[in-house]
């Protein structure tokens, strides 16, 4: 019998993959005697897992460092010991130069190599210097992680794919996650069925380019996504399938078809297109145009005439010019998106955008972003208005603030406020919407079938 004596404590930053690997970290570290903790303080070891997307989001860890330099002291003044971990896409980007920036980090280690945590742990708690482990093993760490229980979970996340091969010319990715790799298809549905039994009723299939997704299957196949989608979508207490993040590109005739017949893959796709303008599109290596981009959305409407969009943008990027950035703004209003993200430029070391000649200035980025932003959040608030009479079916998985009050998604990814539904929290219930707000629904309790109409509108 193992006794969880020491402290962790693991800050996640970034997208969802890194969400992921915070709870694969856990589940490593578990069997050496580590129990997850809220605090740092105090904590036995602190893992910070990164994000390099956007130098914002890089120089974040080295503020949070210099706070947790502080208690590890008070650890260390105190008899005990802290061992202080950067993991994740700047530990992959930055390697030894984190520990040159601040010496009192004890390890350094990148997405591909936490399964041999015990033994960094090990090297670490010996004297001597600090353990950097930022290599592209041979071995899948999937391979070597333990298949523990859920955490009970009813919405789970799972990786079925890393890494890219796209190398668009502004992003860290392909660098950070290194080359694409998809699971295997019977390990993948191994560990959805694990999450099932555990209590998950939705499952977010999770890759850098999910869709390019093409894991081995039985009989010297492959499988593509939608393929592997079919496969979830029969397992057992599988209600809701969603996937995360998809390439224009990338998607086949299999996966539209997924959404035009398989009930439980949600209505909603994030599908990131960053700029309406041909010329920045080929600058940015995307491989497709803004029409491409029309008319894929219209194809996905064919198959799923509900079907919800969200995109990710750029603004700014080097070269970018005002004629580029209305052709985004014509796209967004050519295409309608149900939510977005959209950010500045943001010029990465070691990316090929980043030695253009012609980067935008900060102002007209500012500007850019704002403009974008403003059609951007009137769309996603008349999305959410549209809704108001509707009866959608929500998962029920959060609390809210008020007492009583839960909180869910929608089918189109939408946070559902209810009050007084206490009873129900974990469920997936029928709730008629009451009010569409800027990020957000409310809802009651619908009369029973209420849903029904919806699914014959798209049947
Ligand atoms: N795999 C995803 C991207 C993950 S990064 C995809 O292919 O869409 C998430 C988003 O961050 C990107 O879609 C892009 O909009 C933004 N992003 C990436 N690199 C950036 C940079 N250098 N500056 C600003 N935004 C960036
Ligand atoms: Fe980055 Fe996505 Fe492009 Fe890959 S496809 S390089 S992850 S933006
Ligand atoms: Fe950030 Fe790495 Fe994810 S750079 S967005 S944590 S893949």
């Amino acid at each position: 019998v193992v006794t969880l004596a020491k402290k962790l404590h693991i800050k996640t930053y970034g997208c969802q993959m890194n969400v992921y690997d915070s709870a694969r970290m856990a589940d490593v570290l578990a069997p050496v005697g580590y129990a997850p903790s809220a605090d740092a303080g105090g904590a036995d070891m602190v893992i910070l897992n990164t994000c390099h997307i956007r130098e914002k989001a890089a120089e974040k860890v080295y503020s949070e460092l210099g706070r947790l330099r502080l208690l590890k002291a008070a650890k260390e003044d105190a008899g005990g010991r802290m061992i202080l971990a950067v993991a994740g896409c700047v530990a992959q980007a930055e390697g030894a130069e984190i520990l040159r920036r601040a010496p009192y980090v004890d390890m350094v280690f990148g997405p591909q190599t936490y399964h041999r945590l015990p033994e960094m742990v090990a090297r670490a708690s010996r004297a001597g210097g600090a353990v950097l482990d930022t290599a592209f093993p041979p071995e899948s760490k999937f391979d070597h992680l333990p298949a523990v229980p859920g955490a009970g979970e009813r919405s789970a996340f799972l990786t079925i794919q890393e890494g890219c091969d796209r190398f668009c010319t502004f992003c860290v990715v392909p660098y950070t996650r290194g080359a694409e790799f998809s699971r295997p298809a019977e390990q993948v549905l191994d560990e959805a069925r694990r999450l099932a039994r555990d209590g998950a009723v939705e499952i977010t299939l999770l890759g850098q380019n999910v869709n390019s997704y093409h894991g081995s299957a039985g009989g010297g196949g492959e499988w593509g996504l939608g393929r592997l989608i079919r496969a979830v979508s029969e397992i057992p207490g599988i209600d809701r399938i969603r996937y995360t993040t998809s390439h224009p590109a990338d998607v086949d005739g299999a996966l539209i078809d997924a959404h035009g017949h398989i009930a439980a893959l949600m209505p909603f796709l994030h599908l990131p297109v960053q700029s309406g303008s041909d010329r920045v599109l080929a600058a940015m290596n995307r491989r497709h145009t803004a029409d491409d981009y029309r008319r894929l959305a219209d194809k996905l409407r064919d198959a799923r005439p509900d079907i919800a969009l969200s995109s990710d943008f750029i603004v700014g990027f080097p070269g970018e010019t005002d004629a580029d950035f209305r052709e985004t703004l014509r796209l967004v209003e050519d295409v309608g998106f149900a939510q977005a993200y959209s950010f500045k430029y943001s010029a990465r070391p070691g990316t090929p955008a980043a030695a253009l000649e012609v980067q935008v200035p900060g102002p007209v980025k500012a500007d850019r972003l704002d403009a974008l932003q403003d059609l951007l959040n009137s769309q996603q608030r008349a999305f959410n208005e549209s809704c108001v009479g509707r009866a959608l079916a929500v998962l029920l998985d959060r609390r809210g603030r008020a007492d009583g009050q839960l909180v869910g998604r929608s089918p189109y990814m939408q946070a559902v406020h209810v009050e007084d539904a206490d009873a129900r929290f974990g469920q997936v219930v029928d709730l008629e919407i009451t009010a569409g707000y800027a990020n957000s629904l409310a809802g009651r309790a619908a009369p029973p079938g209420a849903t029904a109409e919806n699914e014959k509108a798209y049947a």
